[in-house]
């Protein structure tokens, strides 16, 4: 399907989907947020797609927050659905069961922060800028920002970027915890597809295990959440993969990892 809003590329197993609004700074409209869900579980549901990279068109943001144009007119109720659907596709973002990377080489802001901090792996350039300036506009955070950020970067951090609302540059995001890695504009590509082909190349069946004891099991008592781990440990015994890993490692040679 073509989408208005979205342009999406595939460099062997790596899908890299772009928010493409660059005149609006990439805002996320309405149809944006619905195009970026269905995108996601199109990438959930296709095996050939082992890692998505989830980037915006244009040099200046990655994604400038929620369009701000569509809202005034909202009444709560409307609020409250445009709320649970962005988190909605935050949710199939963070739970797509593949590795997903943020590629961030300007604006993070609001439902951009939002979007990038749903990613698994956050890589920027040294000109990225982060902030949930929804204060600003009267507003809180309403695509899990108070949740996501509290758990990335601790409860301090949270309180002090959604209360004061200012931007924060890559470096003090990196120092945070909200960003993976910070290089220069001109690596940041390079960077990002090597990151890429290493997950494309790792175990998928192991990496989702990954995935889900770190964000699922981490929602849970440790109990609950060393269950999780055990289980996906477990599973991993059940792979090809984890017999070719372990098989390769013994013979001095590159594991081929298959997927199942
Ligand atoms: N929603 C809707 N439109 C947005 C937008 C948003 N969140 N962010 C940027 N745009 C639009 C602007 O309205 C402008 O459109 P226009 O050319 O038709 O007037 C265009 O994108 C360029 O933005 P502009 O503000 O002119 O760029 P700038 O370089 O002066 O400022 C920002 C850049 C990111 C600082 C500024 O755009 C901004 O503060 N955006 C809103 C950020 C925000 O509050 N996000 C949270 C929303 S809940």
């Amino acid at each position: 399907m073509a989408f208005r809003n979205l342009t999406t590329a595939d460099r062997a197993a790596v899908r890299t989907i772009t928010v493409n609004r660059p005149d609006k700074l990439n805002a996320l409209n309405q149809e944006t947020i619905a195009e970026l869900t269905l995108a996601f579980r199109q990438a959930a549901q296709d095996d050939a797609v082992r890692v998505v990279v989830l980037a915006g068109a244009g040099e200046k943001a990655f994604v400038a927050g929620a369009d701000i144009s569509e809202m005034t007119a909202w009444a709560p109720v409307r609020a409250q659905a445009a709320s649970r659907a962005g988190q909605d596709l935050m949710l199939a973002v963070e739970r797509l069961g593949k590795p997903v990377i943020a590629k961030v080489q300007g604006y993070a802001l609001g439902g951009g922060m939002e979007l990038a901090m749903a990613c698994h792996i956050r890589v920027a350039s040294e000109k990225a800028k982060f902030g949930q300036p929804e204060i600003g506009l009267g507003l809180i955070p309403g695509f899990g920002g108070t949740q996501r950020l509290t758990r990335l970067a601790g409860r301090g951090a949270a309180l002090e970027l959604c209360l004061l609302g200012q931007q924060i540059d890559a470096a003090r995001a990196e120092r945070l915890g909200i960003v993976a890695r910070v290089v220069s504009a001109e690596d940041l590509d390079a960077t990002v597809d090597a990151m890429a082909d290493q997950l494309a190349a790792a175990a998928p069946l192991a990496l989702k295990g990954i995935l889900e004891a770190v964000i699922e099991g981490g929602e849970c008592a440790i109990d609950q959440g060393l269950a999780f781990e055990t289980q996906g440990f477990a599973i991993a015994f059940s792979t090809d993969d984890m017999r070719e890993g372990t098989s390769a490692f013994l013979e001095r040679r590159k594991a081929s990892f298959k997927g199942s």
